[in-house]
């Protein structure tokens, strides 16, 4: 088999379609920047090299995957796909070998389909080996226009399609794999699109064939197949292509033993991770680098951000977990309850309508209904600390930074400004007075 292979991403054009001030490999997917799907999936085939050209918003493509170990490419200016590949090539020291050419905005390629892009390349010794889908709408696409004998003769765009040409179903998904020494010249050869003015790459079929190089292609046939070929360039295909990585993602949970209700109406990042016996109830958004720990249990409409729930949690339903929450094994948070930066300890309980923010509470604490940390002085935040098995009673305030020992106790009403030590009460309300018959004397008043 061949040497390793180098890929090369295209991700320099501006997305003008997608209408934004945001580069459009930027926009976010299951959580994740368009651009890191290509990425990871470009990783996976363990390549010497991943070249990444950027253009339009170059700088903050590049800023945002800072901690990638690619070698960044720059077409100032974006000429079309064929003059992106020979930029590419320019930065590339490899005169000769695989190259698979990836684009930024086409997210749900699986590594086992570049794969298999490789085996036809090596069995057919094929110069090129292009990637097309066959879609129940193939608009806007290029469109493969083949030979009576089945061979592929060239790719029109959408663009220039006559009508008969829009009618083919079999298009043009823009992956690529190549051997280098075979495309630099005729790449050189491709001519300005008169319609849109750019070089396009799809024009390198033609000039491939005219010098007698072998040309091969696979199609990816069902319509579950061909979801990966989806390219994004609007915000109608942006959603379209999250409601099929949805699909994907909550299938690989179920089948890894998580427990859904109503699957359709939960949302789970990609960059999550879920343990068996999770159990999942309607309306559920589980964003960020969210772990959810073995039979951790999140009742109807709760949001987690960025947290890790404990084994045997249980959370919500309209629970609300802000970034940096941390809630231990067997921990209840219940209705109405947001927690931001805090950690619950093991057998915690705040079951309702609380705001924990840069809190710590120990293990078995119990925090009564309409307790409020107040963590914000309009400048800076401060932490509160609660002891194990402390007890704080409902419509406490906690005016931070401030710390509740173990096992101590907060009466209801409390605002506590002050350290509670260990074991104590704090009381701040006032003692109730009682005036008996006070409602007939102010009838009479009147
Ligand atoms: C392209 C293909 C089309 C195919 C479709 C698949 C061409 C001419 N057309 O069309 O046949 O069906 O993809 O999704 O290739 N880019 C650059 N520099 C440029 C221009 C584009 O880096 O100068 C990058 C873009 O950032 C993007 C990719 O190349 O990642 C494709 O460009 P785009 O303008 O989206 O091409 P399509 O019109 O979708
Ligand atoms: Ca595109």
């Amino acid at each position: 088999m061949d040497r390793h292979p180098v890929v090369l991403i295209l991700a320099a054009g501006k997305g003008e379609r997608m209408r934004s001030d945001l580069p459009k490999v930027l926009h976010p997917l299951g959580g994740r920047p368009l651009l890191s799907y290509c990425l990871e999936t470009a990783k996976s085939l363990k390549p010497s090299k991943i070249v990444v050209l950027t253009g339009h918003g170059s700088d903050r493509v590049r800023k945002r995957f800072a901690s990638e170990k690619a070698v960044w490419a720059l077409q100032a200016k974006q000429l079309g796909t064929a003059h992106a590949v020979l930029c590419g090539l320019t930065a590339l020291k490899e005169k000769s070998g695989l190259l698979y050419i990836l684009y930024g905005d086409v997210p749900l390629l699986k590594p086992a389909t570049l794969r298999r892009m490789r085996e036809v390349r090596h069995k057919e010794d094929a110069s090129l080996v292009l990637l097309t889908a066959r879609l129940e709408n193939p608009k806007g696409y290029g469109r493969i226009v083949r030979e009576t004998n089945g061979e592929i003769a060239r790719i029109v765009e959408e663009k220039e399609a006559e009508d008969w040409e829009k009618e083919i179903g079999e298009i043009n998904t823009g992956i690529y794999l190549a051997r280098i020494e075979d495309i630099r010249a005729p790449l050189q050869q491709v001519k300005k699109s008169i319609v849109k003015g750019e070089y396009y790459l799809t024009d390198l079929i033609e000039e491939l064939l005219a010098q007698g190089k072998k040309v091969a292609t696979l199609e990816l046939k069902d319509a579950e197949d061909a979801a990966e070929g989806l390219g994004i360039n609007n915000r109608a295909e942006l959603a379209h292509a999250d409601r099929i990585l949805q699909g994907r993602i909550r299938r690989g949970w179920m089948e890894s033993g998580v427990t859904m209700v109503f699957p359709e109406t939960i949302r789970i990042d990609a960059s999550a991770r879920l343990e068996p016996d999770v159990v999942l109830h309607p309306g559920v958004v589980i964003e960020g680098a969210s772990r959810l720990r073995r039979g951790a249990e999140i009742l109807p409409y709760s949001v987690i951000e960025e947290s890790d729930v404990g084994a045997g949690a249980r959370i919500g339903p309209f629970a609300h977990l802000r970034p940096g929450s941390k809630i231990g094994p067997g921990a209840h948070v219940g209705n109405f309850v947001e927690l931001k930066k805090t950690a619950l300890g093991p057998g915690a309980k705040a079951n309702h309508l609380a705001y924990l923010g840069d809190a710590t509470i120990g293990a078995r604490a119990n925090i009564g209904a309409g307790t409020i940390t107040c963590n914000y002085d309009g400048f800076h935040k401060y932490p509160t600390v609660i002891g194990e098995e402390a007890f704080i009673g409902s419509d406490t305030q906690l005016v931070a930074p401030v710390k509740v020992g173990k096992r101590a106790w907060v009466g209801a009403g409390t605002t506590v400004t002050q350290d509670v030590p260990d074991g104590a009460l704090a009381v701040s309300r006032q003692k109730q007075q009682n005036i008996p018959g006070y409602d007939s004397k102010k009838r009479k008043k009147k």
